[in-house]
């Protein structure tokens, strides 16, 4: 007597089960591995913005609006603004999308990179549009003491 084939359907099911299985897990390892990846890189970004510039000024004053580019001691360029009459600010120059030196607007009144048209707020450095996902790196400014 013939042994009657085995049903293809059954094998085709426990194997559907078996393959499902096997992709949440696949799929939730992958998520895990990207939250611990954006986790990593956000503890990365703090750690870069923790971190000032310190720039030494002259004593020479800045109109209210006006500009300048001033090298910090690593050598980084930074842009000091004076915002109005009493408020003096200054950041790292480099956009933290990709590196761009960034631009002081006099008539939009805020900073600009060039390369990806993203703009930063004039007192704090934070992104007002455009891809950077954090602001400019701050500066701190440290006038030179006038010698006697
Ligand atoms: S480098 Fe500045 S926005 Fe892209």
């Amino acid at each position: 007597m013939l042994k009657k084939p085995e049903v293809f359907p059954v094998a085709l099911a426990s194997e559907r089960v078996l393959d499902r299985r096997r992709f949440l897990c696949a799929a939730g390892g992958a998520a895990v591995l990207a939250l611990a990846g954006e986790w990593g890189a956000k503890r990365a970004e703090e750690g870069s913005q923790a971190e000032a510039l310190a720039l030494q000024l002259d004593e020479t004053p800045l109109a209210v609006g006006e500009a300048r580019t001033v090298t910090a001691t690593g050598g980084a360029e930074a842009l000091v603004v004076q915002v109005d009459a009493s408020t003096l600010v200054g950041f790292d120059r480099r956009c933290p999308h990709l590196g761009c030196p960034v631009l002081w607007v006099k008539e939009h009144t805020r900073f600009e990179c060039p390369c990806h048209h993203a703009a930063f707020d004039a007192r704090s450095g934070e992104v007002l549009f455009g891809p950077p996902r954090h602001g400019l790196r701050p500066a701190r400014l440290v006038t030179k003491a006038r010698k006697v």
